[in-house]
């Protein structure tokens, strides 16, 4: 519990969660995390920006105790999802006076997964103004980063942005401010990977919107706060970028060596061309990491032994992941051991089908590859080859 403060009548009132380990169920969070909620002061007004995880909701009541203001006249709700709104409910329960400040949509939503009641809410919609007396917040609507109600505010006369989810990172520090910019750099890159990367033209243009802003601070909800706002927002267009870079992924998985002896094969045939390459063992792979690299390599190769009549298992949700993602991915390629055989190429072309990709040959191989797989092989690198040069990435 630690209540730190941004700027005069400016405090960070969230919480520290340096245990957790997984958010969604899905994503693995290794340097813990936060929910940051902000309360602003202004000379009439009063509001506190989101809330925490209703995990962490004596924290943040002792934090608003800590400051004991007189009133929370405006409750802002940037974002829906419960590490953020999840606190709400108890808010309003404690101050009978505080209206609920957000966009339609997201009003909808925490009626549905809060039963937040109707008559508590105030909605505004994009641009629309609310006065604090000597501060004053603009609503700014950025839908999709990462549910479509999402939104950002703007504090004006601070240039302050609290843009929630987006800019974030899971990092739990007790840095107020970002120190190290380079391991924010790496949890704010694997936020967007794992969370922002399927909404990246949106956010292409939300970049633009907020570019017209004054901002001198960026406040998200999850990690330390940016007062060098240029960084992640420099972070961002390159990583929502059309451009790729000259790296190879390959995720694998074999099971008795005939789909690795194709995997070192192509891995030496590529760095003999000049390319970057990146071994994902699907058995222990963090798919953090893979979600990551993804966000700027030009081409991926799954291979995979047939199990059954199809894929291995952990290389259907790594095909799955990548199409959910809606990797930028320029080419994909297969490379697949069998028995009997099956429909590998189809199953992993139909799992990542979201991926607007070229699909390259795809190499088979009956058992342990032989003089022809490997020649197949080393004709898929030069394949990859001449597609890097053709994107002047080499
Ligand atoms: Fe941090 Fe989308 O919640």
């Amino acid at each position: 519990m630690a209540v730190r403060k941004l700027k005069d009548r400016i405090f960070e009132v969230g919480a520290i969660d340096w245990d957790r380990e997984l958010f969604d169920e899905l994503v693995h969070l290794p340097d813990g995390t936060s929910y940051n909620a902000y309360l602003v002061q202004g000379s009439e007004k009063t509001a506190l920006i989101d809330t925490v995880d209703p995990d962490k909701e004596q924290v943040l009541i002792q934090n608003l105790k800590t400051l004991h203001p007189e009133r929370i006249d405006y409750l802002i709700s940037n974002h829906a999802e419960q590490d953020h709104s999840g606190c709400i409910p108890k808010i309003l329960e404690l101050h009978p006076e505080t209206m609920v400040v957000t966009n339609s949509k997201c009003k909808a939503m925490l009626m549905d997964h809060l039963h937040v009641a109707e008559d508590r809410f105030i909605v505004i919609k994009d641009r629309e103004t609310l006065s604090l007396g000597d501060k004053t917040l603009e609503f700014i609507m950025t839908p999709w980063v990462h549910w479509p109600e999402t939104m950002t505010t703007y504090l004006r006369e601070d240039k302050i942005l609290f843009p929630c989810d987006f800019f974030g990172a899971h990092r739990a520090t007790s840095n107020l401010f970002v120190t190290k910019e380079s391991k924010v750099y790496y949890g704010a890159k694997r936020y967007y990977a794992e969370i922002m990367m399927p909404f990246r033209t949106i956010i292409q243009k939300h970049l633009k919107t907020l570019g017209n802003y004054d901002i001198e601070i960026i406040a998200p909800s999850h990690g330390p706060v940016y007062d060098r706002p240029a960084f992640i927002m420099d972070a961002y267009r390159n990583w929502v970028s059309d451009e790729v870079k000259n790296k190879v992924l390959i995720p694998f998985v074999s099971m008795h060596g005939s789909t690795r002896a194709m995997v070192d094969r192509l891995t030496s045939a590529l760095i003999d061309r000049g390319i970057k390459v990146k071994l994902f063992n699907l058995v222990k792979a963090d798919m953090g990491e893979y979600a990551m690299d993804i966000v700027d390599a030009a081409t991926v190769v799954f291979a995979t032994p047939f199990v059954l009549v199809g894929a291995h298992p952990s290389l259907v949700y790594a095909a799955y992941f990548t199409g959910a993602l809606r990797a930028k991915v320029k080419h994909v390629g297969i490379m697949a051991s069998y028995g009997w055989g099956g429909k590998v190429v189809e199953q992993v072309k139909s799992l990542i089908e979201p991926v607007k990709a070229e699909h390259l040959e795809p190499v088979l191989s009956k058992g342990l590859p032989g003089k022809e797989e490997f020649r197949k092989v080393d004709a898929l690198a030069d394949t990859i080859l001449e597609r890097h040069r053709a994107l002047n990435i080499l």
